[in-house]
C-alpha cells in the first residue's frame, strides 16, 4: 500500500504550473465521442479519472493515441454505444455522461451506475427528467440505467431544479445533435461548462448561452475535427494557494485565470493572506497567521464546494472560531475525522463544520477521504507540527497531477512509500 509521507512547517516558495481542469476534460472527452472526425485534445491532466475515461472510450471503439503527456488525440467513428465496461464505470462520476452521448449520437443507451467520491446519495433527477423532455424513455434497475427514443431524441425546454453540473453537460450532450433549439433554464454556470460550449462549437455545434443561466442549443446534423485546450484547474490552482496561505511563504500560481479564481481570493485576503493577480496568474504570500471566516459553498460563482475541505484545515489553526457550510454536497464532512487525529477541534451540525481556531495541529498517521479531503490532509501535513503519513492515495490521484513534484519543488519535504501493512508475521523467518 502507498503512502505519502510529508514533514511539515516549512514554507513553500517558488513557481507552481497549474494543470488542465479535470472537471473540464472529462466531458469533452466523452464528448469526443458524438465526433466521427478526430479531435485533439490538448492540457489533459494525467489524473487517474482521465485514465479511466479513455480507457471507458476505448473499450468502446474509440481511436485514442497520445501526442504526449498532455495531448490526446481520439476519434470516435467506430463508437459503440452501450457498450462501457459496467466495472469501469462505477469507478467514475463523469461516466454518466455516456448517458446523453448515447442518446445524442444513437437514441439509446445503457450505462451502469456511476460512482465518483461518495458524499450521500448523487441523484441523477435532473438529468432523467431532462431526456424524457427530449423524448426518451428512461428506466433503471438494479445494474444501471437504461433509455430509448425509437424515433430518435427531439429538442425540448427543460427547467432544472438545480443547476447541476452534471445534469447541464448532460443535456447538452445530449442536444448537440438532436434538431431543433433545446434549452436548459436554471443551467450551471461553471467554467467547465463554458469550456464545453467552446469545445462543442469548435466542432461546428451550436450552443448560446454558456455561463449564464440559459444555454439554447440549435441541433446540427453532425460535427468536425478540430484541437482544443482544455483550461485551468481553478481547484488545484485553489489547493496550491490555501497550501501557501496555511504554511506561510510566496507562490506565484501560474497558468490560470485569474477570473475563476474570484470567490477563492476573496475569503483567501479576508483571512489576511496578500494576493496579486496578474494576466495569466496570481502570487499569494502569506505570514501563515490567519484571521478566521464563515465559509458558505454555492454554485459558481460562488464559493465552490471543491475547496470546502482545504479551507476547513486553514479553519484550524486561524485565529477565532471559524465554519463552514456545505451548501452543494451536505455530507461532504467524512475528512473531519481524519483532522480529529491530527488535533483540531471541530464540532459539526447537518452540513455545518465549527472549527475552534487557534490550534496547532500535529502530525498523525490519517487517510484521504476522497478526493478533496484527501487534498485537505495533505494542507493540514504540510501545517503540522512532526511527520503524517496520508493512506487511501488512490482518491488523491483521481484528480492531482504530479502533487509530490509540484510541492517538492515549492520546497515542501513529502515523499510517496510502498508500505507493506498486510504482511502477515513471517514465521519462516525464525531460525530454530
Ligand atoms: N443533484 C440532484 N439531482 C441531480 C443532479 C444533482 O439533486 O440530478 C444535486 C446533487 O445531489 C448536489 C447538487 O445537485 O447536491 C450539485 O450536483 P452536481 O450535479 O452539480 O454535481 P456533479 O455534476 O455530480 C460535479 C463535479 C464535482 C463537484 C460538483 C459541484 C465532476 C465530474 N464532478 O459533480 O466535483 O463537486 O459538480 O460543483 O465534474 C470533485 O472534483 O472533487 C468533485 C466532486
Amino acid at each position: 500500500m502507498e503512502k505519502l509521507i510529508i514533514s511539515g512547517q516549512r514554507k513553500l516558495n517558488g513557481d507552481v504550473h497549474i494543470s488542465g481542469m479535470k472537471n473540464a476534460a472529462l466531458p469533452i472527452l466523452f464528448a469526443c465521442a458524438l465526433n466521427k472526425e478526430t479531435c485533439v485534445i490538448e492540457n489533459v491532466p494525467p489524473v487517474s479519472d482521465i485514465g479511466t475515461t479513455l480507457s471507458i472510450l476505448a473499450d468502446m471503439g474509440v481511436e485514442i493515441e497520445y501526442r504526449s503527456r498532455n495531448t490526446v488525440i481520439i476519434n470516435a467513428k467506430n463508437f459503440a454505444s452501450g457498450a462501457s465496461s459496467d466495472a469501469k464505470v462505477r469507478k467514475i462520476r463523469a461516466s454518466s455522461y455516456l448517458l446523453g452521448v448515447e442518446l445524442g449520437r444513437t437514441g439509446s443507451t445503457r450505462v451502469a451506475y456511476p460512482g465518483g467520491c461518495s458524499f450521500g446519495v448523487r441523484p441523477l433527477d435532473q438529468h432523467l427528467k431532462g431526456f424524457e423532455i427530449m423524448g426518451a424513455e428512461m428506466s433503471g434497475d438494479h445494474g444501471g440505467i437504461s433509455g430509448s427514443a425509437p424515433n430518435g431524441l427531439h429538442s425540448g425546454k427543460i427547467m432544472l431544479d438545480i443547476p447541476s453540473v452534471g445534469a447541464t453537460v448532460n443535456l447538452m450532450l445530449a442536444a448537440v445533435l438532436t434538431p431543433g433549439t433545446t434549452v436548459i433554464g436554471n443551467a450551471a454556470r461553471e467554467p467547465h461548462i463554458v469550456d464545453l460550449a467552446v469545445f462543442l462549437n469548435s466542432c461546428g455545434a451550436e450552443v448560446f448561452g454558456a455561463g449564464t443561466s440559459e444555454i439554447k442549443i440549435v441541433g446540427v446534423s453532425e460535427l468536425h475535427g478540430c484541437t482544443h485546450t482544455i483550461i485551468p484547474d481553478m481547484i488545484e490552482a485553489g489547493t496550491y494557494m490555501a497550501a501557501v496561505a496555511g504554511t506561510g511563504g510566496r507562490v506565484n500560481v501560474c497558468n490560470v485565470i485569474p477570473k475563476h479564481l474570484e470567490s477563492i481570493i476573496g475569503k483567501l485576503r479576508e483571512m489576511g493572506v496578500d494576493i496579486v493577480e496578474g494576466a495569466t496568474g496570481v502570487t499569494v504570500s502569506s505570514t501563515g497567521e490567519l484571521k478566521s471566516s464563515q465559509i458558505t459553498t454555492a454554485a459558481y460563482p460562488g464559493f465552490p464546494t471543491d475547496m470546502h475541505p482545504q479551507f476547513s484545515v486553514l479553519l484550524c489553526s486561524a485565529q477565532g472560531m471559524g465554519t463552514v457550510t456545505d451548501k452543494i454536497w451536505e455530507n461532504r464532512f467524512a475528512y473531519v475525522e481524519e483532522l480529529l487525529k491530527m488535533g483540531a477541534t471541530v464540532t459539526r451540525a447537518g452540513n455545518t463544520a465549527c472549527f475552534a481556531g487557534n490550534q496547532k495541529l500535529c502530525g498523525a498517521a490519517v487517510n484521504a477521504t476522497d478526493l478533496r479531503g484527501g487534498a485537505a490532509m495533505v494542507i493540514a501535513a504540510l501545517m503540522a507540527e512532526g511527520e503524517t503519513e496520508i493512506g487511501n492515495l488512490h482518491y488523491i490521484d483521481r484528480g492531482y497531477d504530479d502533487l509530490i513534484g509540484k510541492l517538492s519543488r515549492l520546497g515542501a519535504d513529502i515523499r510517496r512509500v510502498n508500505v507493506d501493512e498486510d504482511a502477515d508475521f513471517n514465521f519462516g523467518a525464525i531460525k530454530d
